[in-house]
């Protein structure tokens, strides 16, 4: 081999190496911060599926996204305040990347995407929630409530978070009520972010605390319990119920009304004496 071959492929084994390591720490960052909400290629989470994003946007463009979706949206970007406003309005935290990073990430998603338009993907996860019963659910708002602690300590939900429920008396406001949250994303979505928070103060509270896996499907299961409620019974039941409740006191005063307007006496005290009076003066 001629030293000017040599040369070469040591270079083009060199761009291979460096394009695989970049597309690790892509595939390491995208699996620590990303997976929460999205998937390339297995539907739609949290956040709309990343499949072939690279086509779809600009590279500047997703670099500035991804780096503060909040900026580009704040910017009056159209683009970006169409997916915001088609994503329920749930803001996509920031991420403390650099330009270099956020390619990484780019590229592990092109390569994923490659992938599973070769039929190499493996097929949608299961549901965690498949198997599970009421019991769960009971364990999942024991857990929730903080009646039931954690196996590494760690909050309680319902210090900063509040439900719906009349089951518990609620509870923190510190941040969002929770009762949709699993309609909004459906259990990969919230499992994801009970598991793996992406919201700076949550995750504070779970760092050195982590939940068991058990814990994670207990507490999904109980917060798609809540907004199965909300949405099926929790909210005609209650209108009923205030309705029939302003019935009974309408009634009843109504009866008490009539009562008193019966027993009252007939004429005034003053006619009395008044023909008292004119009695005794004729
Ligand atoms: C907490 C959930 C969450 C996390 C974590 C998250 N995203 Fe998002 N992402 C969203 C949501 C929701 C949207 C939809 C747009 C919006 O609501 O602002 C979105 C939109 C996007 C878009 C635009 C997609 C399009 O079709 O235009 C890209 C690209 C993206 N995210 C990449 C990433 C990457 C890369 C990461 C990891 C570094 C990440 N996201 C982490 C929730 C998240
Ligand atoms: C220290 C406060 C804190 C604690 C404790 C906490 N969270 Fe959160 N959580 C947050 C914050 C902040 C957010 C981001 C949304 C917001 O700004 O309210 C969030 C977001 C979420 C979301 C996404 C909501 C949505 O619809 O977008 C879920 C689900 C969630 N938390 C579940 C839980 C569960 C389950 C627990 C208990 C294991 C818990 N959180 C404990 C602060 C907390």
């Amino acid at each position: 081999m001629k030293k000017g071959q040599m040369k070469t492929v040591l270079l083009i084994v060199g761009i291979f190496l460096f394009s695989t390591i970049k597309a690790d720490e892509g595939e390491q960052l995208f699996k620590k911060t990303c997976t929460a909400c999205h998937t390339i290629g297995k539907g739609r989470l949290v956040g709309p599926d990343l499949l072939n994003i690279n086509e779809k946007q600009s590279q500047d463009w997703l670099i500035a996204f991804i780096q503060s979706s909040t900026q580009l949206i704040e910017s009056g970007d159209k683009d970006a305040q169409a997916i915001y406003e088609e994503y329920n309005r749930i803001l996509m935290p920031d991420n403390p990347y650099t330009d270099a990073q956020v390619i990484a990430i780019l590229n592990y998603i092109r390569q994923q995407s490659k992938a599973a338009a070769g039929g190499e993907q493996s097929a949608p996860v299961e549901d965690i929630l498949s198997g599970t019963t009421s019991e769960n659910i009971n364990t999942g708002m024991n857990l929730f409530t903080g009646k039931q602690k954690f196996k590494n300590g760690g909050s309680t939900c319902i210090s900063c978070h509040n439900v719906q429920d009349e089951r518990i008396f609620s509870s923190g406001t510190l941040a969002l009520d929770l009762s949709q949250s699993y309609a909004n994303m459906g259990s990969a979505g919230v499992s994801a972010i009970i598991a793996n928070p992406p919201f700076p103060v949550m995750n504070m509270a779970f760092k050195n605390h982590p939940l068991t896996s058990e814990e994670v499907v207990n507490l999904t299961a109980y917060l798609k319990s809540v907004s199965d409620k909300r949405v099926h019974q929790a909210s005609a039941d209650f209108s009923l119920y205030f309705v029939l409740a302003g019935l009974f006191v309408f009634i009843s005063m109504m009866l008490i009304i009539l009562v008193l307007y019966f027993d009252r006496k007939r004429l005034a005290v003053n006619h009395e004496i008044f023909k008292r009076q004119t009695k005794v003066v004729n």
